[in-house]
């Protein structure tokens, strides 16, 4: 039986063949489709950082705590919604399962604390890649003409400002918006 497992098919025709890997693909490609909805949620972030303030923080910000009852999700800020860039972005973070493994104490406060410079300018310089386009995406408005009414006057000067700028020295919205939900600590 196992040999014939790994014989060269003699029985099974071409045909037979093709609609098998046919079916193959079909199940992986949903399985895919399936398994990056699933790991897009706070829950599971929160799987591998459930010791972290992380998630806390948000609520205490701006970003969680607004008038208009909007808490905004990890992966709303982390991962871009555009699906090619999105799944290069979920292989690129697929070494933190076998950095999980590897750091022992990798899910504690402590190492947060310890690490979250590091970790902060790790995430600053994803965003720069991608021209804090998860950012855009929500705040649609920022570089309007005329501004939004709403806009506080200094926000308006800066974002003016910006965008008259040459499109190589222009400032991506990462670069002025430190730390606007996580504290971010100075050097
Ligand atoms: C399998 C465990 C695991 C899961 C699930 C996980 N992380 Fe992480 N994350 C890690 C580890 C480990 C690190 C530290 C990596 C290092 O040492 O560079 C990390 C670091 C980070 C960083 C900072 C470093 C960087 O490269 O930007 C961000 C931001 C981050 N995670 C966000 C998220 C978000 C958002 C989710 C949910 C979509 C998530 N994580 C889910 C394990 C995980
Ligand atoms: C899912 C939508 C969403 C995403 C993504 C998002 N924001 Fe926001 N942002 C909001 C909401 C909602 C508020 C609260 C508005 C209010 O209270 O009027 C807000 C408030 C703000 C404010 C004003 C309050 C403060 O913290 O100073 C800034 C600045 C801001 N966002 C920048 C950013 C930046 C930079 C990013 C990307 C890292 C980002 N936002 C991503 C929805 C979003
Ligand atoms: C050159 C620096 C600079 C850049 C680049 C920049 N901002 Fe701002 N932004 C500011 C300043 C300064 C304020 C006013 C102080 C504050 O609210 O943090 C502001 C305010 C805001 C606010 C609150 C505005 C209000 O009053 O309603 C939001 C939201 C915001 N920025 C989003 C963004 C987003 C999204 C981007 C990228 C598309 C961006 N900003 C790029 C400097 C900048
Ligand atoms: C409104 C956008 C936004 C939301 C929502 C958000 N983050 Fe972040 N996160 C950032 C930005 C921007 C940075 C870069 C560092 C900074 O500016 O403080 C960052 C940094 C990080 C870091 C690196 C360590 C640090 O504290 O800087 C981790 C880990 C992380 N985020 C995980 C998460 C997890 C998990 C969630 C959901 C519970 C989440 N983030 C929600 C915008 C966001």
């Amino acid at each position: 039986m196992l040999k014939k497992l790994f014989k060269p098919s003699a029985t099974l025709s071409i045909f037979t063949l093709l609609v098998i890997g046919a079916v193959i693909g079909a199940v992986a490609f949903w399985g895919g489709q399936w398994s990056l909805h699933a790991t897009s949620t706070d829950d599971f972030c929160m799987t591998c950082h459930s010791n972290h303030s992380l998630r806390d923080e948000v609520l205490e910000s701006p970003h969680g705590n607004n008038s208009m009852g909007i808490v905004v999700q990890c992966q709303d800020c982390h991962l871009p919604n555009e699906s090619f860039a999105y799944l290069r972005k979920k292989i690129a973070v697929s070494p933190d399962l076998f950095r999980f493994i590897m750091t022992p104490d990798f899910n504690t406060q402590e190492w947060l604390d310890e690490n979250r410079r590091e970790q902060a300018d790790l995430a600053l310089s994803y965003l720069r890649s991608i021209d804090s386009s998860t950012c855009s995406d929500c705040h649609s408005r920022v570089y309007d003409d005329p501004p939004p009414e709403t806009m506080s006057r200094m926000a308006v000067g800066m974002h003016t400002m910006n965008k008259r700028r040459a499109p190589e020295d222009r400032e991506t919205c990462v670069d002025c918006h430190v730390g606007i939900v996580h504290p971010y600590p100075d050097a």
